[in-house]
């Protein structure tokens, strides 16, 4: 049985479901000496904004139980630097690359996207709104749908390119967020990005990170996620990629089950960069097994519970 791993994420076909997630693979060049890039259905770089950003002093990493927190501040070289210095080496690498970038405005967001669209390499654009707006005193673009509405709408209006919003779930009603993307013109929701959290070491007195507060990923954040998945993926009709603590091919496997068209591979890769290719290999044996022909038809099919039939014999009174 020929078995079909190709998804589409609106209008943007992919070899498989499986991608790398937003700044857990710096550049993708990084992920070049552990495997092809081509085998993967695609990879999301590490935020771009105008400019660049030097990010926040150390630590801004720190290990929990079964996650990460992180306060990274948003490192990166700029727009300008990285179509100079690395997108020409990844027009070879044969892979559908998504720019996940974003800005303190929405004039920001808006060139930042005009500035993109220019790459023919670049697939689709991946905004991160849980960025603070300046305008309104810090407040996250991700957190108030108008916010969301009123960025979103500027960025579709300044690239034809795919464009996914990529959700903080750090909101009451993550579907509020969401409808307000799918309103404004986004292709696309990658759902979703880290939780608030703070870690201190008892023995010190002190915060383990910097900043205080970072963002948790990885295991921990799982169950959260997948809701957030299932949640979307009822409220809109564009496609959810999901994100949040997929180590294995099971976790990939239920995030499709609960609503997801891909997945995105990013904590996992810091202990184990072979990760993704390892949940292909397991999500091709689980779709033998199961007698699937397409894995996009894995999106959104869980049914709900059903007790197991048990054929006790009938009590005699
Ligand atoms: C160190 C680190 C850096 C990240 N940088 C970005 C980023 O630049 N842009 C973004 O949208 N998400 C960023 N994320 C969030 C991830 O892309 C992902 O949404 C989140 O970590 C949940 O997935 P995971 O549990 O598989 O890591 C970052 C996560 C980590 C751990």
């Amino acid at each position: 049985m020929a078995l079909n791993l190709g998804v589409r994420v609106g209008n943007l076909q992919l070899k498989n479901p499986v991608m790398l997630a937003s700044g857990c693979c710096g550049y993708a060049l990084e992920m070049e000496e552990f495997f092809d890039l081509s085998l993967l259905g695609g990879y999301c770089l590490k935020g771009l904004c105008e400019g660049g950003s030097e990010g926040n002093p150390p630590p801004r990493l720190c290990e929990t139980p079964g996650g990460l927190i992180n306060s990274i501040g948003l490192q990166n070289i700029g727009i300008e630097a990285f179509l100079k210095e690395k997108a020409p080496k990844l027009r070879k690498a044969g892979s559908v690359m998504v720019a996940n970038f974003y800005g303190h405005s929405v004039d920001e967001y808006a060139a930042a996207a005009e500035r993109l669209q220019a790459e023919p390499c670049i697939a689709a654009l991946e905004m991160n709104i849980s960025c603070p707006n300046v305008k309104t005193g810090g407040i996250a673009f991700g957190t108030d749908p108008k916010l969301v509405h009123e960025v979103t709408a500027a960025c579709r209006k300044a690239t034809a390119k795919p464009l996914w919003v990529k959700l903080t779930p750090n909101v009451t009603d993550i579907t509020e967020t969401a409808k307000a993307a799918e309103d404004a013109g986004a292709d696309a929701l990658s759902c979703i990005n880290t939780y608030p959290a703070m870690a201190i070491d008892v023995e010190r007195r002190a915060f383990k990170i910097n900043t205080r507060s970072g963002g948790l990923s990885g295991p921990a954040i799982k169950p959260l996620a997948v809701r957030a998945v299932y949640l979307v993926s009822k409220a809109v009709k564009i496609p959810v990629v999901g994100i949040g603590g997929i180590s294995t091919w099971a976790d990939a496997v239920e995030f499709m089950l609960a609503g997801a068209s891909a997945v995105q591979v990013g904590t996992a890769l810091f202990s184990n960069p072979l990760a993704p290719l390892e949940i292909l290999e397991g999500m091709r044996e689980y779709c033998a097994r199961h007698g699937v022909e397409e894995i996009s038809t894995l999106t959104g099919a869980a049914k709900d519970f059903e007790r197991p039939s048990c054929n006790l014999p009938s009590r005699t009174k």
